[in-house]
């Protein structure tokens, strides 16, 4: 319990208070629920420091007759380092406490408290890893991906990466032969946007990173603030087809900046994840036995030897999966079979950490693809933290090592244990 002035209860002297306890005063002032006459006074010194470099903050101490000179020192000392820890991290230079008692990193954060309530209340409903959440997060992709800096340098519109065009030229985004079915979750997020004070880009990136926090395993993806209005829509033709080549794959996504490996990171995505439009007579039929879970299970079942189609087979875009109710897109089969791609995508079996880092750093270069980093405000603080994962790497039942088609010509695929029981179908993402 920390009394409601951490900086005078403490019982060392505080002129030789060294970094470490600097460091847990941080941690404290980022975690404490404070009492009001001491949220205060905090608060008002975080701003005072901000504005000045520590020095007004005089006013504020000296007004509070019980602190001596040399308590005030060290004060002064503590709120220095933590004003530059804040810097450190980037673009934050304000803690504050919002209205409704919850604080965050920067003032300006507040405002996505209460739209992080009503989604995960009324687009979430009530914070699930259902179809909304799958649904929003291919949305920050859609979004995002329309980003073409080798269109810029022929002298035409690029695109203007994650700005929400996709929301506002609706009309036009939402036709685009890539864009089946998105039109859905567009709609869905309209009137939140309308309702709050948030432009489309923020939200559709905010409401990703909120929805994946509800999937069991998912990293806490960053979440920057602060992107402007679209201008223009973006270009057709940006967007990757599951029918496209890796060869046409890798160069789209290497115009938008990313790698192979971080094309790879990028598709754990597709672990929450099912297809409506792929085979229209299946909707929700998803791309593993897991897709409420955040897990490695994508990276196993992708690579199980291609038996069957789930519904009428014949879809542009899909090749045979291993299992009754589970579809596999053309383009993830490849990918986990190309010589540049396979052993990055078998790396992330049975490895939740690399699963969730390597994910959350793509992401964060995804989800400010036309902006610069340091015009946007940190309010990852903002975004709930997942639950662990739940589940533990397994073969499906009645499958076994037999049926992986080995890609990675270096390492051999990890050994993992076989679900108990006969081949099982895997159920459909129930709409919601
Ligand atoms: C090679 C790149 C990619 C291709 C070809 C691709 C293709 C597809 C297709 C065809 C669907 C099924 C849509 C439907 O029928 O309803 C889908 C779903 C999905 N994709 Fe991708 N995708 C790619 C990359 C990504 C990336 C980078 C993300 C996110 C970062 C993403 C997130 C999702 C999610 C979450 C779904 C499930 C949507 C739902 O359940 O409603 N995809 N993707």
């Amino acid at each position: 319990m920390i009394g409601p002035r951490p900086w005078v209860a403490s019982s060392s002297p505080l002129g030789t208070v060294q970094s470490a306890r600097d460091a847990d005063f941080e941690r404290k002032l980022q975690t404490r629920p404070y009492a009001s006459a001491g949220r205060r006074r905090v608060y008002k010194l975080e701003r005072d420091d901000e504005q000045t470099s520590g020095h007004s903050s005089l006013k504020a101490v000296n007004a509070d007759s019980v602190v001596s000179f040399k308590m005030f020192k060290a004060l002064v000392s503590f709120a220095v380092v933590a004003a530059s820890l804040q810097f450190a991290n980037g673009a934050v230079i304000r803690r504050a406490t919002c209205s409704d008692g919850r604080t965050t990193a920067n003032a300006a954060c507040c405002a996505l408290f209460p739209i992080l309530d009503d989604i995960q209340a009324n687009l979430f409903d009530g914070g699930e890893c259902g179809e909304e959440v799958h649904e929003s997060l291919r949305l920050t992709f859609h979004d995002a991906i329309g980003f073409s800096p080798a269109l810029t340098a022929q002298g035409k519109f690029g695109g203007g990466g994650a700005d929400g065009s996709i929301v506002v030229f609706s009309d036009t985004e939402t036709v685009f032969h890539a864009n089946g079915g998105i039109d859905d979750i567009v709609d869905a997020q309209k009137p939140f946007i309308a309702k709050h004070n948030i432009t489309p880009g923020d939200f559709i990136q905010f409401a990703g990173a909120v929805g994946v926090s509800n999937c069991p395993g998912a990293p806490q993806l960053q979440f920057l603030f602060g992107r402007p209005a679209p201008v223009q829509a973006s270009p057709d033709l940006l967007i990757p087809e599951p029918f496209d080549s890796v060869d046409k794959i890798l160069a789209r996504f290497a115009d938008a900046g990313f790698s192979p490996a971080e094309v790879v990171a990028l598709l754990a995505s597709h672990t929450v994840a099912a297809a409506d439009h792929v085979d229209p007579s299946i909707p929700g039929t998803p791309f593993d036995s897991t897709p409420g879970h955040f897990d490695t299970q994508f990276f196993i079942e992708t690579q199980l030897r291609g038996t069957l189609f789930p519904g009428t087979g014949g879809n542009q875009g899909e090749v045979e999966s291993p299992l009754r109710g589970e579809i596999r897109l053309q383009s993830d089969s490849e990918l986990a079979r190309d010589s540049r791609t396979a052993c990055e995508w078998q790396s992330f079996v049975n490895n939740q950490a690399k699963l969730q880092n390597s994910f959350k750093a793509a992401m964060a270069k995804l989800a400010i693809l036309g902006h610069s980093a340091n015009t946007l405000v940190d309010c990852s603080d903002i975004i709930p933290t997942p639950k662990p994962a739940d589940s533990a790497a397994h073969l499906p039942a009645g499958l076994s090592h037999n049926d992986i088609e080995q890609a990675c010509a270096t390492t051999t695929f990890p050994t993992l244990p076989t679900d108990p029981g006969p081949v099982t179908s895997v159920p459909a993402v129930p709409p919601s």
